[in-house]
C-alpha cells in the first residue's frame, strides 16, 4: 500500500452524506459521463460528479440534458454540478426532475472560460460573494447537500479564504479548491499555501485539486494543505486505476479490460453516437503515455460503428491485453 493510503486516506462527511473515501473524481466537461463514472467509483473513487451543466439550460428538458444527467441507482450518491449566475434559477434546477435524483448539488464558482464569465458565471462569482452566498441559500432549500467548487480567485488579489468563509456561512457543505488563479488557467504548480488558507478559516470539508499526477503528487498536496482530501481532473480520466493505488483496493485490470468494460456499460445505456464519441476520447487519454501507439491515432478517429472500434482499440493495446 502506497503512502497516500496509509497516512491521509479516510472517509469523508459532507453535510448527510457520508462517503467511504477521501479521493474524489472531478467534474470534466465533455467527459465524466454516466459509464465513466461508474469506473472511477468502482475502482475507487468515493464520488464523481456529473460535468457542469447549465441550470437555466435544465427547463428546455432536451436529449443533450438528458444524456448529462443521465443516472441510475448503480450509482449512489450521485452528485452533479450546476452553472449558473442567478439565485432564483438554481432554485428552480435544485427541484427539476432532472437534479432530483441527486443527492449532492456542486455549484460551479471556477470555471475560467471568457464566456462564462461575461454571462457572470464560473469563476466570476468569486468577485460576487453576495451572489454566491444567495445561491448557495437557494440550492440549500432543497433540502440536498450542497458543495462548491472554486479556485483561488479570479484575479491574483483576490482571497480565496474569505470567500470560501462566506460560502459556509451561507450553509455549503464543502468546498473543493482548484490551486491555481483564473489567470493561470490550468497550468503551472498549484498554489498550496493558499488551500491551506482556506483549509485554516473553515470547518466544512477543504478539497484540494489541482496538478495531482500521481501518488506522490497526492501525498505532497495532502502534506503541504491540510485539506480532508483530494479531488483529481485530468489524470484521473487519464488513468482512472489511480482511484484504486489512492484507496488501496487491488485491482489487477488493464486499461484494455477497462475500455470494453466501458464499451459494454455505454452500449447499455447510449446511442453508437455518443459510445464512438466518448470511447475514442477515453481511448485516446488512456494510450497518451503509450510508446509506438501514435499510428492508430488517425485510425480510431476514423472509426463509425463499434465493431470496428473494439477491432482498434486490440491493436493498440495488443501487447498487454493480458497484463499492462
Ligand atoms: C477539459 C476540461 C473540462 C473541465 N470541465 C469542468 C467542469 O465541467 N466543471 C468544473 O468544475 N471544472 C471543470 N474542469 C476543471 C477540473 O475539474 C479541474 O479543476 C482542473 O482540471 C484542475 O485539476 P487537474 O489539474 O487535476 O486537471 C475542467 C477541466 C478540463 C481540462
Amino acid at each position: 500500500m502506497g503512502k497516500f493510503f496509509r497516512k491521509y486516506y479516510k472517509p469523508l462527511k459532507i453535510g448527510s452524506v457520508t462517503l467511504d473515501g477521501n479521493v474524489l473524481m472531478a467534474p470534466l466537461a465533455g467527459y465524466t459521463c454516466f459509464p465513466f463514472r461508474l469506473m472511477a467509483r468502482r475502482l475507487g473513487a468515493a464520488l464523481a460528479f456529473t460535468e457542469m451543466t447549465s441550470a437555466n439550460g435544465l427547463k428546455y428538458r432536451d436529449e443533450a440534458t438528458r444524456k448529462l444527467l443521465f443516472t441510475n441507482d448503480f450509482e449512489e450518491p450521485k452528485a452533479v454540478q450546476l452553472l449558473g449566475a442567478e439565485p432564483n434559477i438554481f432554485e428552480h434546477a435544485c427541484r427539476s426532475g432532472f437534479v432530483e435524483p441527486f443527492d449532492i448539488v456542486d455549484i460551479n464558482m471556477g470555471c475560467p472560460v471568457p464566456n462564462v464569465i461575461k454571462s457572470g458565471e464560473g469563476c466570476a462569482l468569486m468577485s460576487k460573494p453576495d451572489t454566491a452566498a444567495r445561491i448557495i441559500e437557494a440550492c440549500k432549500r432543497s433540502g440536498k447537500t450542497v458543495t462548491v467548487k472554486c479556485r483561488l480567485g479570479l484575479s491574483d488579489s483576490e482571497n480565496a479564504a474569505e470567500f470560501a468563509k462566506i460560502c459556509e456561512n451561507a450553509g455549503a457543505d464543502m468546498i473543493t479548491v482548484h490551486g491555481r488563479t483564473r489567470n493561470m488557467m490550468y497550468s503551472g504548480a498549484p498554489l498550496y499555501e493558499r488551500i491551506a488558507e482556506v483549509k485554516s478559516v473553515v470547518s466544512i470539508p477543504v478539497i484540494a485539486n489541482g496538478g495531482i499526477f500521481s501518488e506522490e503528487s497526492a501525498v505532497e498536496m495532502m502534506s503541504r494543505t491540510g485539506a480532508d482530501g483530494v479531488m483529481l481532473a485530468r489524470y484521473g480520466f487519464e488513468n482512472p486505476l489511480i482511484f484504486s493505488e489512492l484507496s488501496g483496493k487491488t485491482t489487477g485490470e488493464t486499461k484494455y479490460e477497462l475500455l470494453l468494460e466501458q464499451i459494454d456499460i455505454t452500449q447499455k445505456y447510449f446511442d453508437e453516437t455518443f459510445l464512438l464519441s466518448y470511447i475514442k476520447k477515453l481511448t485516446s487519454y488512456f494510450m497518451k503515455k503509450k510508446p509506438g501507439t501514435k499510428q492508430f491515432r488517425q485510425e480510431l478517429y476514423r472509426c463509425g460503428e463499434v465493431g470496428e472500434l473494439k477491432r482498434v482499440i486490440g491493436e493498440i493495446f495488443a501487447e498487454n491485453r493480458g497484463g499492462g
